[in-house]
């Protein structure tokens, strides 16, 4: 197995999909890095969901190639994913409302003792987990209920972070926060991505992109239409990309100079 030195995590490569008539995606093209934040940005219906499905094992593309650590890879079911050491935080959450935190840390992955559940080793794998993510809740005994949107986000990360997975994929997750709620989701991909794990974050909030990405890939219409390092790219750049702002503008220039050409 040729694992390339620096080289990525995850690339695809011209991963294609089509739903009955609709072509959600066509030659999507990727790459990931260990220790990246990539934000997947774009548009309603851009593709992204389709993308990250694709990646989780979920709804497999048609035409393309998913290559882990350098070799090419099948990621046909969600478990294809998960041994790979892929993880997939989903917008809904999929947490238990009325079962505590340890229950759903520890959802459909319970520890056993002599056949029944070793409540007191998943309390205690769950607070060091938690504090591992320096994520900070009132008690790991609480229902998921009574934390706040922010923390219950946090929660679901770090449950996703169980399987130690290198890639880890967040579908939105700071949508339907506040202010000081999204900082703290901020904060915790920021650790992620300082404990050596890929990230890839799809967000429709440039600001958050602004704040914790290193690298913005942008899908359009199921295509890709451009990768800009956040540091050097305005948002006005990215968001030019996002609503074909700069494809048109591109055409008009194509246009113009076709224009002049003697
Ligand atoms: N199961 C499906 N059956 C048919 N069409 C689908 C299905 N899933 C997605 N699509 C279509 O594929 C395209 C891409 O959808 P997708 O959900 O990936 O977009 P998105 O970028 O995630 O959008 P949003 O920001 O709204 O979540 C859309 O045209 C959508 O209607
Ligand atoms: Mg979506």
């Amino acid at each position: 197995m040729a694992i390339v030195p620096n080289g990525p995590v995850l690339a695809l490569r011209g991963i294609s999909k089509r739903f009955g008539a609709v072509q959600a995606l066509t030659d999507i093209h990727l790459e990931v890095h260990a220790g990246e934040v990539v934000a997947l940005v774009g548009d309603n219906g851009a593709g992204k969901s389709t993308l990250v499905k694709s990646i989780a094992g979920v709804g497999p593309a048609d035409e393309g190639v998913i290559e882990w650590q350098g070799r090419p890879v099948q990621v046909t079911r969600p478990h294809d994913a998960q041994e790979l050491g892929i993880a997939t935080v989903y917008q809904d959450l999929a947490l238990c409302d009325n079962i505590d935190v340890v229950g759903n840390l520890f959802l459909g992955r319970e520890i056993l003792r002599a056949g029944v559940l070793d409540e007191v080793e998943m309390e205690r794998r769950s607070r060091e987990l938690l504090q591992t993510l320096s994520i900070r809740i009132p008690s790991v005994r609480i229902p998921i209920a009574s934390l706040s949107g922010g923390q219950r986000q946090t929660v679901a990360i770090a449950r996703s972070m169980l399987g130690e997975p290198k890639l880890v994929i967040l579908d939105e997750p700071t949508a339907a926060l506040g202010v000081e709620q999204t900082a703290q989701v901020l904060d915790l991909v920021e650790r992620l991505r300082d404990r050596g794990l890929a990230v890839i974050l799809i967000s429709h909030n440039m600001a958050d992109v602004k704040a914790v990405a290193d690298r913005v890939a942008v899908l359009r219409l199921g295509r890709n239409n451009g990768t800009f390092d956040v540091k050097t790219t305005s948002q006005e750049e990215i968001i030019s990309a996002i609503t074909g702002a700069t494809d048109n503008a591109v055409t008009r220039r194509k246009a113009r100079s076709g224009e002049v050409a003697k």
